[in-house]
């Protein structure tokens, strides 16, 4: 595996738990928030009406002008098993008059309320005050009660983590079930690796999606899809061998024996024809081996190396036929080449396009008889035409089909080929997106092959 893969299972729980925890964190603090909020709403209450029920019982003694608090009110605050109670009762001046001396002062903003609330600290503790104005007989007091903050931070911790474990739990279980639930879901990739490392190199059947996640179905399409191009090239390739050892063994059988005649001769000009032979079959195999290859380089199949360049076909083509003069003039083939001024390009591959035209003039000169005439031409209508023309025996009709087939020859044509040059012809001009055609020459003599791109 190479080194920069990443466990799915990883980067699926790292996906899921990240946002998961961010959610969890989010959550706590709002939790912490509100359970604050929420046990300050109900002791507050509950410090109000200690408030007031203490501010009921404050009245003044009978003789005097003296605040008296009964017995009854003190009872009122110590009756509380959390959390220590303070009161203090001030007067409009802010003297404490009665109870707790450490009382904090009254917060500002009682001054526009009837009752406000404060914190603040006694004995070093952290109290919640209600601060209360009271009102007796036309002298206004302010009435503090302070409790501390037990039971606040008990009732707020209960509620958080009544609500945060839960949600732990919901994480932790969240977590092991995608841990599994991958694991499971894996099974059918592993089985599946299993099933293609245990195959043989020979065998390009279609893997099997069966249970495979829909998600990697794409991926199975993708590799059966190159299992079949894969069972194409190997067809092909067989094919090409079964042809090749097919077509070679019985020139070489013919070799062997004609060898066998010159040794067994003693007439030196009868062993000297049969060494002329042996040269002419030599040849004649040479060229065979080398269509042989032409081919196999031109197989659809083997695109890979197949590399286009914008080129001038008229300048490839009267190069390559200046080469083919000489052989021409053996055969006193009158060979000629037209071409528009204007160059016309062309995306090809030079080397197979050679191949291709050489293919074309060596059946024209080949098959044209003596004190025949050839053409190239090279011309743009639409799309760019390189043609051969002869005027040679022509290529019937019904044959113009099947001498495209491989190791298909005409024939009666005299001249012995391997019978591949069209076939070769029809790859590279398929490579280059176009077409080979054949038609009669202009004068409805001859030939006219050409390659349409
Ligand atoms: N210009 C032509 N004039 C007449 N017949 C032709 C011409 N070109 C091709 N043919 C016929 O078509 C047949 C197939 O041609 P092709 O080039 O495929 O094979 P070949 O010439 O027999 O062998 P190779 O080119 O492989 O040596 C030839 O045998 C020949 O009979
Ligand atoms: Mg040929």
């Amino acid at each position: 595996m190479p080194a920069k893969s990443q466990s799915l299972r990883r980067k699926l729980l790292v996906w899921l738990l990240l946002p998961l925890l961010i959610l969890f964190f989010l959550r706590a603090g709002y939790n912490y928030y509100y359970g604050n909020a929420l046990s300050n709403r109900v002791y507050d209450r509950m410090l109000i009406t200690l408030a007031s029920s203490l501010s009921q019982q404050l009245a003044y003694a009978a003789t005097s002008h003296e605040l008296i608090l009964p017995r009854a009110a003190y009872q009122i605050l110590m009756s509380d098993e959390y959390d220590e109670i303070y009161f203090a009762i001030r007067d409009t001046q802010g003297h404490i008059i009665e109870g707790e001396n450490r009382m904090p002062p009254v917060p500002a903003n009682l001054a526009e309320q009837q009752q406000s609330f404060s914190t603040g600290r006694i004995y070093d503790r952290e109290v919640r005050i209600i601060n209360l104005r009271h009102t007796l007989e036309h002298d206004t007091y302010v009435i503090q009660v302070a409790e501390t903050l037990t039971k606040r931070s008990l009732l707020s911790r209960e509620f958080q983590s009544g609500v945060i474990l839960p949600q732990m739990l919901i994480i932790v279980l969240a977590t092991l079930i995608v841990w599994f639930g991958i694991g499971k879901s894996l099974v059918p990739l592993k089985r599946l690796q299993k099933a293609v490392s245990e195959r043989s190199h020979l065998d390009l059947s279609p893997v099997s999606g069966e249970e495979i996640p829909a998600e990697v179905q794409p991926l199975i399409h993708a590799i059966n899809d190159l299992m079949a191009r894969l069972s194409k090239v190997l067809d092909v390739q067989n094919r090409f061998i079964a042809d090749a050892a097919h077509q070679l063994r019985t020139p070489l059988a013919g070799l062997k024996a004609q060898i066998d005649l010159a040794l067994r001769e003693h007439d030196p000009t009868i062993t000297l024809q049969a060494i002329q032979n042996l040269r002419a079959s030599t040849d004649r195999m040479t060229r065979l081996v080398n269509q042989l290859l032409a081919l196999a380089r031109n197989e659809p199949m083997a695109e890979r190396a197949f590399r286009k360049l914008p080129l001038d076909l008229g300048l490839l083509a009267s190069q390559i036929t200046m080469e083919w003069v000489p052989r021409a003039l053996e055969k006193y083939i009158d060979i000629g080449f037209e071409a528009p001024n204007t160059p016309i390009t062309l995306q090809g591959d030079a080397a197979r396009l050679k191949d291709l035209l050489d293919n074309l003039i060596d059946n024209a000169v080949r098959y044209t008889p003596h004190h025949g005439q050839v053409t190239v031409s090279v011309f743009n209508n639409d799309r760019a035409h390189l043609a051969v023309t002869d005027n040679g025996p022509g290529i019937p009709l019904d044959q113009r089909e099947r001498v495209f087939e491989r190791f298909y020859s005409v024939l009666g044509h005299g001249a012995e080929g391997s019978g591949l040059g069209l076939a070769i012809v029809r790859e590279i001009a398929r490579m280059h997106g176009g077409e080979a055609r054949i038609e009669s020459g202009p004068t409805g003599i001859g030939t006219r092959v050409s390659g349409v791109f």
